[in-house]
């Protein structure tokens, strides 16, 4: 298929370009290097053995967006360009609606007018907030906590509406729980400005000496060892479930709300353990307060994608950590 990647130069866009490359589609990458690198086009092609192409855009202009999808007779689109940080949302509600609603609503409006009728949505567990049970399913009450959250929430339902109004549209909304690790060439990670806002990277900093030590938030939490838990889930693994769930609106004709999780928790002690015995070295580590807005645990029922896409998770967390400590690695070499 014909496919249009917002936000493709980004940590979960690049590893998906790779993968719906190494399936044959041709990907049309739009992202405005907000938060990316134009390199990482070279680096898709270099894992994927073919090039994806590039624009750089914003999913915000309309008819920006409208000249691509009929320009490049675009069959589909998946759609990740967005803000993700939970702190800044509070600092900028504006920016963060703005971008992640408006750039939404200007991508729909664009499809419509281009009858472009499938669509891929990056949409995250953030959405469950602080859960009342886990593992969490899909019909679990959604809450919005903070702005970054209700953007999502936002946007989860334009797309259902606009589902229900066009007979002919198919969405795909995607929930992640917490993505982490790299591609294992090496190529393709996380590269996140300034000081990382997850755990995964922070704790790969200062594995590799960047930073003194990890700020253990909170020991007090009502989880086996008083450390928060999440499902980290390898972004490989995620990669994988964005063409799976292609291939489903194309073959189902219907829409679909999955968690993408392995369903398994990890404490953030068993992450720094975990990393330790990938990089083989001490990782110095503090208790400190905890992290306003944090819940205790949260990890996903993920038995619906497999019901449905055949999908699940097949790298544990010691991949995950692996990977990421390539990266890491790899990428202070190249800077
Ligand atoms: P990322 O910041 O690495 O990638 C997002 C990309 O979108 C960046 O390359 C950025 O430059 C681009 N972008 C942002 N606004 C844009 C705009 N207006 N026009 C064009 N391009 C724009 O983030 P990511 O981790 O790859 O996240 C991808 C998606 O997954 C996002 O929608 C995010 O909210 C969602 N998500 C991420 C996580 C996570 O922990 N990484 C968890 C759940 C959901
Ligand atoms: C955060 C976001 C969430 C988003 C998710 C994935 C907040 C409040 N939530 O979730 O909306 O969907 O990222 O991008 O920001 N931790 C430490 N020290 C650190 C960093 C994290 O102890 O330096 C702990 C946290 O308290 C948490 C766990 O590690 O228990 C994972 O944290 P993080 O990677 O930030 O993900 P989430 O908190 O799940």
């Amino acid at each position: 298929m014909r496919l249009l990647v917002t936000g493709g130069t980004g940590f979960i866009g690049s590893h998906a370009c790779a993968d719906l490359l190494a399936r044959g589609h041709e990907v049309t990458i739009v992202d405005n290097l907000a938060n990316s690198r134009a390199d990482v086009v070279e680096r898709i092609a270099a894992v994927a053995g073919r090039r994806p192409r590039f624009i750089m855009g914003d999913v915000r202009d309309r008819d920006a967006m409208l000249a691509v999808l009929r320009g490049q007779g675009i069959e589909g689109v998946l759609h990740f360009a967005a803000l993700k940080a939970v702190a800044e949302s509070w600092e900028k509600p504006l920016a963060y609606y703005d971008n992640n609603v408006g750039g939404s609503l200007a991508l729909l409006h664009a499809m419509q007018e281009a009858s472009v009728d499938l669509l891929v949505f990056s949409s995250s567990a953030t959405v469950y907030g602080d859960p009342e049970h886990c593992p969490v399913d899909e019909t679990a009450p959604r809450r919005g906590t903070n702005p970054y959250a209700r953007t999502k929430l936002m946007t989860e339902d334009i797309i259902a509406d606009i589902a229900s109004q066009r007979r002919t549209f198919r969405a795909a909304t995607l929930r992640y729980f917490n993505p982490a690790g790299a591609h294992p060439s090496g190529l393709l990670g996380e590269e996140p400005s300034g000081v990382p806002n997850n755990l995964m990277p922070y704790v790969a900093q200062v594995a590799a000496g960047e930073r003194s030590e990890v700020q253990v938030f909170g020991g007090d939490y009502p989880t086996p060892d008083g450390t928060g838990v999440r499902d980290y889930i390898h972004v490989v693994d995620l990669a994988r479930a964005h063409s799976e769930a292609l291939e489903y609106l194309v073959r189902e004709q219907r829409c679909l709300t999955v968690n993408l999780g392995t369903g398994r928790g990890y404490s953030v002690l068993d992450v720094i353990t975990a990393f330790e015995r990938a990089c083989g070295r001490t990782i110095p580590r503090k208790l400190v307060p905890r992290r306003s807005g944090d819940v205790a645990a949260c990890y996903a029922d993920a038995s619906r994608a497999f019901e449905l896409l055949g999908w699940r998770a097949r790298l544990g967390i010691e991949r995950m950590c692996e990977d990421a400590w390539r990266w890491q690695s790899r990428r202070a070499a190249r800077d």
